[in-house]
Formats: structure tokens, C-alpha cells, sequence
């Protein structure tokens, strides 16, 4: 027997099943997306390396992401993320766009990730951004976003929470137990893992990258501290927003979401499903600087990017994803026989002018064998031009649901089946 070509490890396909899934994603995206008044864009897939070395982080450069030389010898880079090219995409236009900039985003991204429950290497991003605005109000917009798709798709806050933090504030808190701006990106790193790895393992870590007994006694203080965010007026601000809004009982502060790129400067988030079994739903936050280290002005932008993967999987674990069936057209002709043939695929002609999807059978079978192709393909009226009716100028509607029969006048089709489907 001849062996199937297998497909790239970590990749999917996307069967139409799979397909209408992702599609439905991307319209529930797209409808918190435009409801918040933001507008779509896109960026390439291909980007130079340097694009990332900017300032997206040791672990996504140099462990994840995939990189080739081109024809011409140049670094590429399949984009890991999409944020470093929106920072291209507004430094190249910087004067000609409107700020506060709303875009969002959705599309395919690659990182070379060990494939697991919720990880794959190659998978799907909606990013959604706000550019120009350095207000509070802005952190609380964006986690309002956050909030609303979670409602939008079904998610109530005892199923899924948005973890709230504020780099800012762990900045001002880590100070205090002398942890200097040389010291703080081995730290925060450290902060970003205390959910990923065992608590020996974490504690080896300290240790290696230099913090005392003391320290990291007081690390460990701060990390149980949920009341530590009262330190901070920008997330002050943004809570009473968020009460606002209506959508706090999404959100929960913690002083453990870090973030692991390093561009963030204010306020960060990540949303998880409330039984702990996931990895990160989304995550985003504040950065401030990472258009002018693309080469622009200095603007401020707070945004963030949710993956399919993860949410997919919880939906289908809580029942929350909707059945789709097969095929889009709900009605099917049959072919009665060779000779009426031609009268059912005019028909079909017909159907479609006036705007009905419609399939029919290719060549001549049993008509029980079409139905049962009907039935699978999720149609749910079958026609049929039988002698009979090709002489009276009628049809035979069978409804598949219930199981009835009419007789209808050909004139009369396409108002009988408008009124049905
Ligand atoms: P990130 O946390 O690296 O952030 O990724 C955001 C989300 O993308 C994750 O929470 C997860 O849902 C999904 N994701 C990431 N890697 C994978 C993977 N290997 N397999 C499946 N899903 C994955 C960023 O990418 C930032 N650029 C987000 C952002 C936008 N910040 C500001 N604006």
C-alpha cells in the first residue's frame, strides 16, 4: 500500500468542518471588532528578522520563530506575531494616518512551538490595537474588547477571566526590594514562568539568575498580594472603568501576568479558563516604544491577540461550540432519469438567479441513493422533476425534516421555497 504524504508537524487541515468553525470564529471577531469601531488590515507573512529582533524577546526570535535565507541571501522571518509589522505598518505612514488608530486583524502565524494540547506551529491570531492614546481608558477599551468577545461566544465569567496587571506597578514594587532596571528583565521572565514550571524548578531559576534568599522571599509576597494594584492610579482608573463598561466580573487582578515579550510598558493582561486546564485564551497589553524601535516617532498603542486554538478547544470542551452542517444550500434536485436531466439542472439555473443555493446529483442514480446524499449534505428540501411532473409543469417538494410531500407549480418554486428556508 502507497503511503500518504504526511503534512508539517504542528499544522491542520482544515476539512470543511474545520473550515466552518474557523469561519465562525472570525465573524464573531470581526462583530466585537466593529462594534468597538475598529477597522481590518493586514500585514505580510513574510517579514525580515531584524523586524523581531526590535524587541519581541529572546524566546520568540531565537526558539520559535522559522527563519530562511531568500534567493537573495536575506533573513526571513514567517511572522511569529503580527505586532512588530503594525509598528512597521504605522512608522512607515506615521503622518498620514488618524490617531487614536482602531485596527484589527486576523490571519495565519508560525512559531516553532513543541506541539501540545493548545499549541501548534502553525495557527490563527486576531490582533486588535489602539495606536496614539496613552490613557487608562484606552487599557480599559481594550480589555473591554477582551471581555465582550468572551460573552460573544458564549463564555460566562465563571467559565473564563481576564488576568490584569500592570508592568508599571511591578516595576515600582520590584524597585523596592532592589531590583534595578539591569536586573528586571531576568525578573519579570521569572514572574512570567511561575505557572509554567514546578516550584522547585522556578526556585532553581531564581537562584541562577541571581536573586537572594530575601528576594525572592519578597517576590514571592508580592506574587500572593492581590490587593497590590491599589499602588497604582493607571489601574485604578482602569478597574473603575471596566465597572463602567459593566464587564468586571470578567476581570481579576493578579500580579503574576507578566507577559513574556518584552515590548510591554504599562498595562498587561492574559484571559484563561477559570478550571485552570488551558493555556492563555489571549493576552496583550500596553507598549509604548515599539514604534519608534521600528524606526517611527514615539506613539503609544495597547492591544492584544487571541489564538483559534485554545478557544476552540474550550468552546468544544463546554459544549459552547454550534453544529454546522454540510453543505451551505439547503435545497437539492435530484435527476429522475437520463432524459430529465437537462430540466433539473435549468431549474437549478433558475433557483440560483433568484438567489436560492441549490445542489444537485451529477448523473443518474436510484433516487433512494440521492436522498440519502441529500440527507448527508444537510439539504432539507429535495425536488424532484419526475415524468409526471415535467408534463404538468410541476415539482415534488420533499421537506427532509418532516417528512412531507408537495406538489408545486414551477411557476410557483420560488416563492414556496422563499417562504420555507
Ligand atoms: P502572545 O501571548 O505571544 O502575544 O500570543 C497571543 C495568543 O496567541 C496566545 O494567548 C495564544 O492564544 C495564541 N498563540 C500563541 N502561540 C500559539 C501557538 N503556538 N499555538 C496556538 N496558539 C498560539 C502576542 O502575540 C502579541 N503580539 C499580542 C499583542 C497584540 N500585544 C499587543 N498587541
Amino acid at each position: 500500500m502507497k503511503n500518504t504524504i504526511k503534512s508539517v508537524k504542528g499544522t491542520r487541515d482544515f476539512y470543511p468542518e474545520d473550515m466552518a468553525i474557523r469561519t465562525w470564529l472570525y465573524t464573531q471577531m470581526k462583530k466585537v471588532s466593529e462594534s468597538f469601531g475598529y477597522q481590518e488590515y493586514e500585514a505580510p507573512i513574510l517579514e525580515t528578522l531584524d523586524l523581531y529582533a526590535a524587541k519581541s524577546g529572546e524566546e520568540l526570535v531565537e526558539k520559535q520563530s522559522y527563519v530562511f535565507n531568500d534567493r537573495s541571501g536575506q533573513r526571513i522571518t514567517l511572522r511569529p506575531e503580527l505586532t512588530p509589522s503594525l509598528a512597521r505598518m504605522v512608522a512607515t505612514k506615521q503622518n498620514q494616518l488618524t490617531y487614536p488608530l482602531r485596527w484589527w486583524s486576523y490571519g495565519p502565524f508560525w512559531r516553532y512551538e513543541r506541539p501540545q494540547k493548545g499549541r501548534t506551529r502553525e495557527f490563527f491570531q486576531w490582533n486588535i490595537d489602539m495606536i496614539g492614546d496613552r490613557t487608562p481608558q484606552g487599557d480599559a477599551e481594550m480589555i473591554a474588547i477582551a471581555a465582550t468577545f468572551l460573552k460573544q461566544v458564549g463564555l460566562t465569567s465563571d467559565q473564563a477571566k481576564i488576568m490584569v496587571n500592570n508592568r508599571t506597578l511591578m516595576e515600582e514594587e520590584t524597585l523596592k526590594i532592589g531590583i534595578t532596571a539591569e536586573m528586571r528583565r531576568p525578573v519579570f521572565q521569572l514572574i512570567d514562568r511561575i505557572e509554567k514550571m514546578s516550584p522547585e524548578k522556578w526556585q532553581e531559576y531564581a537562584f541562577e539568575i541571581g536573586l537572594s534568599a530575601d528576594q525572592l522571599e519578597q517576590i514571592k509576597q508580592m506574587l500572593d498580594n492581590q490587593d497590590l494594584w491599589k499602588n497604582s492610579e493607571e489601574l485604578t482608573q482602569t478597574f473603575a472603568y471596566l465597572e463602567a463598561y459593566g464587564l468586571s466580573e470578567y476581570i481579576q487582578y493578579t500580579p503574576r501576568v507578566i507577559r513574556g515579550l518584552d515590548y510591554y510598558t504599562g498595562t498587561v493582561f492574559e484571559a484563561y479558563d477559570t478550571a485552570g486546564d488551558l493555556r492563555a485564551l489571549f493576552g496583550g497589553g500596553r507598549y509604548d516604544n515599539l514604534v519608534s524601535d521600528v524606526g517611527g516617532a514615539p506613539v503609544s498603542a495597547v492591544g492584544f491577540a487571541a489564538g483559534d486554538v485554545v478557544i476552540s478547544i474550550l468552546l468544544q470542551e463546554l459544549g459552547l461550540m454550534p453544529e454546522f452542517s454540510g453543505s451551505p444550500a439547503k435545497v437539492f434536485i435530484t435527476t429522475f432519469s437520463e432524459e430529465l436531466q437537462t430540466n433539473s439542472l435549468s431549474l437549478a439555473s433558475k433557483l440560483r438567479n433568484a438567489g436560492i443555493d441549490v445542489q444537485t446529483y451529477p448523473g443518474y442514480t436510484k433516487l433512494g441513493k440521492q436522498f440519502k446524499y441529500a440527507d448527508k449534505k444537510g439539504a432539507e428540501f429535495v425536488l424532484i422533476i419526475g415524468e409526471e411532473e415535467a408534463q404538468n409543469n410541476q415539482i415534488t417538494v420533499k421537506d427532509l425534516a418532516k417528512g412531507e410531500q408537495t406538489l408545486v407549480l414551477q411557476d410557483k418554486i420560488i416563492t414556496y421555497l422563499k417562504e420555507k428556508i
